[in-house]
């Protein structure tokens, strides 16, 4: 499992010791940090908007992975390219024009990433799989940390590995929410290259540990 990609969702980290938080996972067995970004309208919840990422990125060592939970994305590409964030993720469910949007962010020189909300076929990038660097699974209904797992992830990761094959493409996987060691092993095995944690990394007695855990 150790070509598995961990990224801490910054989500679940201590807000008053954010920079503690972002240095452990620097310092720790991961390979990105996760950044989600949720409006209050695409999701009902919001979380943080660009002056937090801008600190978040002036100490962070390792790439910044944001997912954008929010309506209308085309309207924050360069901001979050300007920030230095490696990957930008959209919702295919925010998006109308869904290429365009994907041009958007590559021409900024930015991996584009595509997040599927649980019910959204992974089929529907099969027109666009090859355009895309990264597929973000949902694995819960987006906008909040610490929800269970759903089950019925394990099939859309098959059926999206099967598609990438398929296509001869090299978008990676990446399974967002509820990941712990009870799924992490499984996941991998049907094809997820990245997996986010939040609550289960940081809510735990050893962050490090558990993050070297997941990597397995
Ligand atoms: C949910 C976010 C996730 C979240 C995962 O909308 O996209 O990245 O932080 O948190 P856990 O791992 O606690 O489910
Ligand atoms: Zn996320």
């Amino acid at each position: 499992m150790s070509d598995v990609k961990i990224a801490p969702s910054l989500l679940a980290a201590d807000f008053g010791n954010l920079r503690h938080d972002v240095e452990m996972v620097d310092q720790s067995e991961a390979d990105w940090h996760h950044i989600d970004v949720m409006d209050g309208v695409f999701v009902p919840n919001i979380s943080f908007g660009t002056p937090v990422v801008k600190a978040i990125a002036e100490y962070a060592t390792k790439p910044l992975d944001v997912h954008l939970m929010i309506v209308e994305p085309d309207r924050y590409i360069k901001t979050f390219a300007d920030l230095g964030a490696e990957t930008l993720t959209v919702h295919y469910e925010a998006c109308t024009h869904l290429h365009r949007t994907l041009q958007a962010i590559k021409t900024t020189g930015v991996k584009a990433g595509v997040a599927l909300n649980p019910h959204t076929n992974v089929n529907l990038l099969e027109h666009i799989i090859t355009d895309i660097d990264l597929v973000c699974i949902m694995s819960v209904n987006p906008g909040f940390g610490g929800q269970s797992f759903i089950e019925n992830t394990y099939d859309k990761v098959r059926a999206l590995k099967a598609l990438i094959r398929q296509k001869n493409a090299s978008t990676l996987i990446e399974i967002d929410g509820g990941v712990n060691n009870n799924n992490a092993k499984d996941l991998v095995a049907a094809g997820a290259d990245v997996l986010v944690a939040g609550s289960f990394v940081f809510k735990s007695d050893d962050p490090l540990a558990t993050i070297k855990e997941l990597k397995g």
